[in-house]
């Protein structure tokens, strides 16, 4: 039995997929007839459509999920360590390298290696993931023995992988192999009659957290949220709630909760095309009055999400504007909520 490592899920009994529209109905039986068959999937969808959510509904509905899901993110991988994490390695193969390590892959034997964020994996290795689709087996960084390895890769992006590949960004036979079954995670935009049923869920799971009585929504905020553009999406939409039942919570005396308009601060939503240079700032007189430490990290979402949208939602060239490394920022964009 192999090692467990952080990187592998925590096995979740149920996955909770809500939406009811024809997009969704559609995704839903899709991921069914996929989840049985034994082929690489990959997913494509804007940020916060669940893709990660659909690769784990993929893993527990097949005959792997008695077996690991392995999570590896590509966009958070620094070249030079990248190689060690998908194939492990051995000691003292480079500096550093004081034990034996496995890698992704073998965590992953028998099971799911879902690697996140595909389209940012470097070319060199996507010449080496290749080579492990192609044959089954691979090497730890400094060992000669081949292993062989029986995994099924579910890959996840929001990229436009056909583009990648034409502009000679990703490998054309590696996007072949990897999109034996392509799956695409509508929109909040193009399943708007999923928004309140959405929204509810989330009320739901807000309560049972907080322990209160009831959330409701007053009709006027559903009306705002079913018009809002939404574009963080399912994750925007989760957030937005969150944040409207904390405010409403500390308005209420009772443990009963009717969240109206003015709890959600969906001003958040960057204009379509803002003129180049220029950061979205609110005006310094309609901010809310709130602690430093919440300011601060209100900013560092919305700044963090100006630039990625604005760098072709590349999470890689988001790090080099922001002059920060591309590990922290991956760190720092999950902390915050945006990934
Ligand atoms: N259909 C859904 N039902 C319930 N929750 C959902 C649904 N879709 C997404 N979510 C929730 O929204 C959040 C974002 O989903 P997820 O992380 O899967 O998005 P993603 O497509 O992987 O985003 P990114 O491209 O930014 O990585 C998660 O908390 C997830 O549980
Ligand atoms: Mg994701």
């Amino acid at each position: 039995m192999l090692p467990r490592s952080s990187g592998v899920f925590e096995p979740i009994k149920e996955t909770h997929m809500i939406g009811l529209s024809p997009a969704m109905t559609q995704l839903k039986k899709e991921i069914e007839i996929v989840a049985g068959s034994d082929l690489n999937v990959l997913i494509g969808g804007e940020t916060g459509t669940g893709k990660e959510l659909v690769a784990k509904a993929i893993h527990q509905g097949s005959p792997r999920a008695v077996n690991p899901l392995v999570y590896l993110n590509c966009a958070a991988l620094p070249e030079t360590v990248a190689e060690s994490e998908l194939f492990g390695h051995v000691k003292g193969a480079f500096t550093g390298a004081i034990h034996d390590r496995p890698g992704k892959f073998e965590l992953a034997d028998k099971g799911t290696l879902f690697l996140d964020e595909i389209g940012e994996l470097p070319l060199s290795l996507q010449a080496k993931l290749l080579r492990v689709l192609q044959y089954g087996d691979l090497q730890r960084v400094g060992e000669d023995k081949a292993l062989t390895v029986d995994v099924r890769i579910i890959a996840a992006t929001n990229m436009d992988m056909r583009k990648a590949v034409t502009e000679g960004k990703f490998r054309a036979d590696l996007y072949h192999r990897l999109s034996v079954f392509p799956l695409f995670v509508p929109s909040l935009q193009e399943r708007r009659d999923d928004i309140v049923l959405l929204a509810g869920y989330f009320c739901e799971k807000c309560r049972i957290k907080f322990g209160l009585s009831t959330i409701a929504l007053s009709p006027a905020a559903r009306a705002l949220l079913e018009t809002a553009s939404w574009p963080g999406n399912v994750r925007e939409l989760e957030h937005a709630i969150y944040r409207a039942v904390i405010i409403a919570q500390a308005e209420s005396r009772s443990g009963e909760i009717v969240l109206l308009p003015q709890h959600f601060s969906l001003e958040g939503e960057t204009p379509a095309d803002p003129a180049p240079g220029t950061a979205p700032t609110a005006p310094l007189t309609s901010l809310p009055i709130r602690s430093l430490a919440e300011a601060t990290r209100q900013f560092q979402y919305d700044y963090i999400r100006y630039v990625y949208e604005n760098s072709g939602k590349v999470w890689a060239k988001t790090a080099r504007q922001l002059e920060i490394d591309p590990g922290n920022l991956h760190r720092l964009a999950r902390k915050l909520g945006l990934k």
